[in-house]
C-alpha cells in the first residue's frame, strides 16, 4: 500500500521495511557490508545469550568467528556428508505417512527435528516427545516470549539492564534461565565429547567443532562450540518443517501440480525405487515445486531477524542513517505484482518459463526465503536437501486430496491465508487424504525404510 521503502518510527529510531526485491537486493545483497549488523537485542541477546548466539550477533569480530564455524560445519562437502541421514530419515517419513497419515503435520515435524539433531550432535529423534526435544523446545518458547515488542522496559530503555539484579526481579528471572539453558547446551556438546572419548560418536557438527578444538587448543571455547550448534536446532527445524507443511497444503489445494509433478516422477524414476540426489537434475519440475513453496508462503514472513546498518548510506535519494533496523518483508516481496502475477496462485511454471508482464526476479534464485548478504541463512543448503528428498519421496509415494466428510461426502474448503501469527509462520492445522499411489510404491517403500532403519541405528 504504501511502496518498496517504507519508514516507520519507534521514538527516534528508524525501521525500514522493504516490499520489493530489487530494493532488498540493492540494499542488503549489493551494500551487503553495510547492512549486515542485528538490531541491539538487549534482553534475548545481551541478558539471555550474552549475544552468544549466531542470530542475534551484531556484525563484528565475535560474529565474523561463529559465521566462520557455521559455513565449515555446513559447506557443500559437509552437507553431502549429512545426505545418507536424510535420506535414511525420509524412508522413516514415509512410512509413518503410510501407517498414520492423518498425523502428517507430527510426522513432518519428527523429520525435521531428527535431521537437525542428527547434523547437531549425532543422534536422531524417534519421537518428538523425546526428551532433548522438549528441553530444547522449552528453551526456544521462553527465547520467543523475550522478543515480543512492548514485553520489556529495557527494550526502550537499555540502561534498565543494569539495574542490580535484587531490585529487577524480571532480570534475576532471565538469568536463571539462562543458566539453565548454558548447562543445557553445554551437557549436549560434552554428550559428544564422551562418546567420541569411547569411540562411538557418528560424524555431526559437533564432533567436527571437538575435533577443530583438539586441533588448535585456544581458538575455539566450549561455550563457542555449545552455543554454535544450540543455534541450529532453533534455526532449522520449525523452519524446514513449516515449508513442509505449507507444500502439503498447496498440493491439497492445486493437485493438477501434484499431477504433473508425479508424471515426471514416473518418467525418470519409476515405482520400484524411490527418488534420490542422483535424479536431482531430471526432475525440473519437482525442482520448481520446490522454489514455488519457499515464495508462496515464506517461513520467515518478514524476513527473518532483522538487519540493522553500520554506516550512514543515501539509497534513490533517501538518507539512511547508521544504526537503521532494516525488514525485508518476504510476504511482500514474494507478492510484489511487478514479479510475480497471480501471485497467490500455486504455479511452479514461474520457474521454468518466462512469465509475460513480469519482470525477471532479481535474485538467482527467484526467491528470498533465505533472506540476504552476508546474513544469508547458512543452513541454505542444508535445508534444500531436507525439502529436495522429502518432497521428491511425497509426491512419488502419495496422492494428496482434500478432506471428505465422511457423513455428508462434502469436500472441505480450504483457505489458504490461515497461517500462524509471529515471525515464523506455519499453516493453521488443516486434514487431507494421503494415500499409496500403487502396491508396487508400498512394497518399495516398506523394503527401503528397513533399510533406512538400519543404517540409523548407529545414531539411537
Ligand atoms: C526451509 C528452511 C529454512 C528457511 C526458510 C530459513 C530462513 C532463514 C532466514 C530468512 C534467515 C535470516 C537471513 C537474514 O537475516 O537475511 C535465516 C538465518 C539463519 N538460519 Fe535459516 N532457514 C532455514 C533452515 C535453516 C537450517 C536447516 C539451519 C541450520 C543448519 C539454519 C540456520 C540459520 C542461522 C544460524 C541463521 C542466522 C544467520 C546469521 O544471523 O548470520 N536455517 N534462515
Amino acid at each position: 500500500m504504501y511502496g518498496s521503502l517504507v519508514t516507520v518510527w519507534t521514538g527516534r529510531r528508524p525501521t525500514i521495511v522493504i516490499g520489493d526485491p530489487k530494493v532488498a537486493c540493492d540494499l542488503l545483497d549489493r551494500r551487503s557490508a553495510i547492512y549486515s549488523s542485528r538490531p541491539r537485542f538487549v534482553v534475548m541477546g545481551e541478558l539471555f545469550t550474552n549475544n552468544d548466539s549466531l542470530l542475534t550477533m551484531p556484525h563484528g569480530d565475535k560474529w565474523r568467528k561463529t559465521r566462520k564455524i557455521f559455513h565449515s560445519g555446513l559447506l557443500r562437502r559437509a552437507c553431502e556428508s549429512y545426505k545418507p541421514i536424510q535420506e535414511a530419515e525420509s524412508q522413516r517419513l514415509l512410512r509413518d505417512l503410510l501407517q498414520m497419515p492423518q498425523d502428517f503435520g507430527r510426522h513432518l515435524e519428527r523429520y525435521a527435528a531428527s535431521v537437525m539433531v542428527c547434523v547437531a550432535y549425532g543422534r536422531r529423534v524417534d519421537d518428538l516427545d523425546d526428551s532433548i526435544v522438549q528441553r530444547i523446545y522449552e528453551r526456544m518458547q521462553y527465547m520467543s516470549t523475550l522478543n515480543v515488542p512492548g514485553a520489556f522496559w529495557a527494550e526502550s530503555f537499555p540502561l534498565l539492564k543494569l539495574v542490580p539484579d535484587f531490585l529487577a526481579p524480571w532480570k534475576r528471572e532471565i538469568k536463571q534461565r539462562a543458566a539453565a539453558s548454558s548447562r543445557l547446551l553445554l551437557g549436549l556438546a560434552q554428550d559428544v565429547r564422551r562418546r567420541m572419548n569411547e569411540g562411538d560418536a557418528p560424524p555431526s557438527f559437533t564432533k567436527n567443532l571437538w575435533e577443530k578444538f583438539d586441533q588448535n587448543p585456544g581458538e575455539l571455547t566450549e561455550r563457542e562450540i555449545a552455543y554454535a550448534t544450540g543455534s541450529l536446532f532453533g534455526a532449522g527445524s520449525d523452519t524446514s518443517s513449516s515449508t513442509l507443511m505449507s507444500f502439503v497444503l498447496a498440493m491439497t489445494c492445486f493437485p493438477e501440480v501434484a499431477a504433473k509433478a508425479q508424471e515426471e516422477l514416473d518418467r525418470v524414476v519409476g515405482r520400484d525405487r524411490s527418488p534420490t540426489w542422483s535424479d536431482e537434475p531430471n526432475l525440473p519440475y519437482c525442482a520448481a515445486i520446490i522454489k514455488e513453496t519457499l515464495r508462496w508462503r515464506p517461513v520467515a514472513v518478514m524476513g527473518g531477524t532483522p538487519h540493522a546498518s553500520i554506516k550512514d548510506d543515501y539509497y534513490d535519494g533517501h538518507f539512511i542513517p547508521a544504526g537503521t533496523t532494516i525488514l525485508g518483508n518476504l510476504w511482500a516481496i514474494h507478492h510484489n505484482s511487478k514479479y510475480f502475477k497471480d501471485s497467490h496462485e500455486f504455479v511452479p511454471e514461474r520457474y521454468l518459463e518466462v512469465q509475460e508482464g513480469t519482470e525477471p526476479y532479481p535474485h538467482r534464485d527467484g526467491h528470498s526465503a533465505f533472506g540476504w548478504g552476508r546474513r544469508i541463512c547458512p543452513g541454505k543448503l542444508l535445508a534444500e536437501n531436507s525439502l529436495f528428498i522429502s518432497i521428491t519421496r511425497i509426491l512419488w509415494a502419495f496422492n494428496i486430496s482434500k478432506h471428505v466428510d465422511p457423513v455428508s461426502g462434502a469436500e472441505e474448503v480450504y483457505n489458504t491465508f490461515a497461517y500462524t501469527d509471529g515471525f515464523n509462520s506455519k499453516p493453521q492445522p488443516f486434514r487431507c487424504g494421503i494415500a499409496v499411489r500403487s502396491d508396487q510404491i508400498r512394497e518399495t517403500l516398506e523394503r527401503e525404510a528397513k533399510l533406512g532403519d538400519r543404517f540409523l541405528e548407529r545414531y539411537n
